[in-house]
């Protein structure tokens, strides 16, 4: 096993918003709008485009670079005039310069709320409006997206901010602190199952087991994460807690609750996020629906084809 170097991911110090915002002018976005005559395809089948010919190449080569490393995040700002069709075309493109779409949950997921309630049905938290708690994305031990993206058609009325973290530092904080716990940060741990179907399927729930924190080919971290979904899979299993669990998911809650440890900001119409799902955990606050409600949407992205 390559011995873990995950310095690469490292924040130094908290980064500011600013540090991690990058506007693309807007005579690059109609160029890219008009160079495709607004194609519906980039919706449809987004990776039929090659990214060796994408006009924004040049820039997703630079914003790849601060994904791949710290700061792991980038918001990227475009004109609010646009209308919800042409940002989505343009979230579409900016996506596909990054990697290859996911379809799992349609390449491009409206996240709005629904009026469900995760902690009563096995649905995802994005199908509601509480605040989510600090996450990777996706439960699936086959699947995790290396990107993910959020663009934002319409803020919340007053919540339903950002907040991300670094799950590197994490790792270093959880090492030096709690070196008793060291063993528990990478034994697998069973994770609820929420695809359609597989609900409730206690075989699934059991070989759904994985660690808290791997590492990739280049020793960076790779972190999988929602408290929630761990301590659902234990009480449907009906097992209890492994010695020690309870503890370590604390110390994470306390890392995570500490303001040094995460940045928080917002995102405006036609604000597009992208976060190294490996190494940097997310979160939402809350939120209230204006008379126009909350829509973001989400994209997966990974560096290679899934299908
Ligand atoms: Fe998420």
């Amino acid at each position: 096993m390559i011995a873990p170097s995950f310095n690469h991911q490292i924040w130094k110090a908290l980064p500011s918003a600013e540090e991690i915002t990058d506007a693309i002018p807007q005579s690059i976005t109609d160029n890219l709008l008009e160079a495709y005559n607004r194609s519906a395809d980039w919706l449809t089948s987004p990776n039929s485009f090659t990214r060796e010919t994408h006009p924004l190449l040049s820039r997703s080569a630079q914003w790849n670079k601060r994904l791949y490393s710290a700061p792991g995040a980038l918001r990227l700002s475009t004109s609010d005039s646009y209308t919800d069709e042409d940002l989505r075309l343009l979230y579409a493109m900016t996506s596909r310069s990054l990697g290859y779409l996911n379809n799992r949950y349609t390449y491009f997921f409206d996240v709005k709320d629904r009026g469900l309630d995760y902690t009563k049905e096995a649905i995802p938290v994005s199908k509601t409006k509480a605040e989510t708690g600090y996450h990777t994305d996706s439960t699936a031990k086959q699947y995790f997206p290396d990107i993910v993206g959020l663009l934002c058609l319409q803020p919340a009325l007053s919540g339903g901010e950002s907040l991300i973290t670094n799950a590197a530092n994490l790792l270093h904080y959880l090492q030096e602190n709690f070196p008793h716990l060291g063993e528990l940060l990478h034994v697998p741990l069973c994770r609820d199952v929420i695809t359609p179907g597989t609900v409730q399927d206690l075989a699934a729930i059991r070989s759904n087991d994985i660690p808290l924190f791997q590492y990739d080919e280049q020793g960076g971290v790779i972190f999988r994460y929602m408290r929630y979904w761990i301590e659902s899979a234990l009480e449907k299993l009906d097992e209890p807690a492994p010695s020690g669990l309870t503890v370590l998911l604390d110390a994470i809650d306390s890392y995570f609750a500490h303001n040094e440890n995460a940045m928080r900001f917002r995102l405006e119409r036609g604000h597009m996020l992208f976060v190294n799902n490996r190494f940097i955990c997310h979160n939402r606050t809350a939120f209230i629906d204006g008379d126009k409600p909350r829509v973001y949407v989400r994209s997966w992205m990974n560096q290679q084809p899934q299908e």
